[in-house]
């Protein structure tokens, strides 16, 4: 489909079916869920998937991102919060992976505002626990890309933690972007609350639960043997350019066409 294929939101018609192709891609079920096998280790190194993993509860998982992301933010809250129950559920290799480095993921990664950093998190985590797509792990690779459609998709944030420390009720908005800036900025537009403000703070603290939520969801499920992908977003073979579908969002109707002959 070109790119001009487009609805005044921003999605494509192709995007609308995906409902049906969620239908086609539960055929693939046996081949996406509960990868029985370890990776092959390369010579002279001792890697393996996949890591062992215990099934978590999401509200728990959440509540620790809560409390994690004002400590380390939000890349490195998600990740903290399914792997500091690992570490006491199964132990190695989780004790010793240097959660707090992830830090950087903070702001769309050190405050750039490009992918969330919860989201970039929850790409690690899927990935180091199932393995990367090219050891044959396409599970963990789908389980990344569900969570930014997830994130993009759902007015945030969704979960509310037992004790927040912003009392209010916050504004919930939809991104339509995994991208921190643009995340970010349509929720301070919508509330009216600058970056500094302990509203956006706590919205981001329960961005980063809601997600680190669903992605135990994911996991979860996974581990049942029943995980079925539920987005089929693939722009490299269909627009011959890296991105996000809603085109019209930010190039308005003239959504400029690139070089399809060099095209992988
Ligand atoms: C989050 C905003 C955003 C979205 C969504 C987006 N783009 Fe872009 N795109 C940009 C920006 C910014 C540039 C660089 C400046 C420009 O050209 O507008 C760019 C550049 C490009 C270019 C390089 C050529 C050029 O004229 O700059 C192509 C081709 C392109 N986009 C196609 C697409 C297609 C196709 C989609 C949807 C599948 C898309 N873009 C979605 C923001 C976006």
């Amino acid at each position: 489909m070109k790119a001009d294929g487009m609805d005044e939101k921003g999605l494509s018609r192709r995007q609308m079916v995906i409902g049906a192709g969620v239908l086609a891609a539960g055929t693939a079920l046996a081949r996406f869920g509960g990868w029985p096998g370890l990776a092959q280790a390369k010579d002279g190194t001792t890697e393996k998937w996949p890591w062992p993993y215990e099934k978590l509860d999401p509200a728990t998982t959440a509540e620790l991102a809560y409390q994690e992301w004002y400590r380390v933010f939000c890349g490195a809250a998600v990740i903290s919060s399914v792997f500091t129950q690992l570490r006491e559920k199964v132990g190695e290799p989780y004790r010793s992976f240097p959660v707090d480095s992830f830090v950087f993921l903070e702001g769309g990664l050190v405050g750039w505002g490009t992918v969330c950093g919860s989201n970039a998190g929850a790409n690690i985590v899927a990935n180091l626990i199932i393995g990367p797509r090219i050891a044959g792990a396409d599970a963990g690779h789908q389980i990344g890309a569900d969570m930014l459609q997830w994130y993009s998709d759902t007015p945030q944030p969704v979960f509310m933690p037992k004790e927040p420390r912003v009392k209010t009720e916050l504004v919930k908005t939809t991104a339509e972007s995994p991208l921190c800036h643009v995340s970010v900025g349509k929720w301070m537009q919508a509330s009216g609350k600058p970056l500094g403000s302990p509203e956006r703070k706590d919205r981001c603290a329960r961005v980063a639960a809601s997600v680190a939520y669903h992605l135990v969801e994911l996991l979860n499920d996974w581990k049942d043997g029943r995980y079925a992908p539920a987005s089929a977003w693939s722009p490299a073979k269909e627009f011959g350019i890296t991105g996000q579908p809603n085109c019209v969002e930010c190039h308005g109707a003239d959504i400029p066409a690139p070089p399809m002959a060099q095209k992988t």
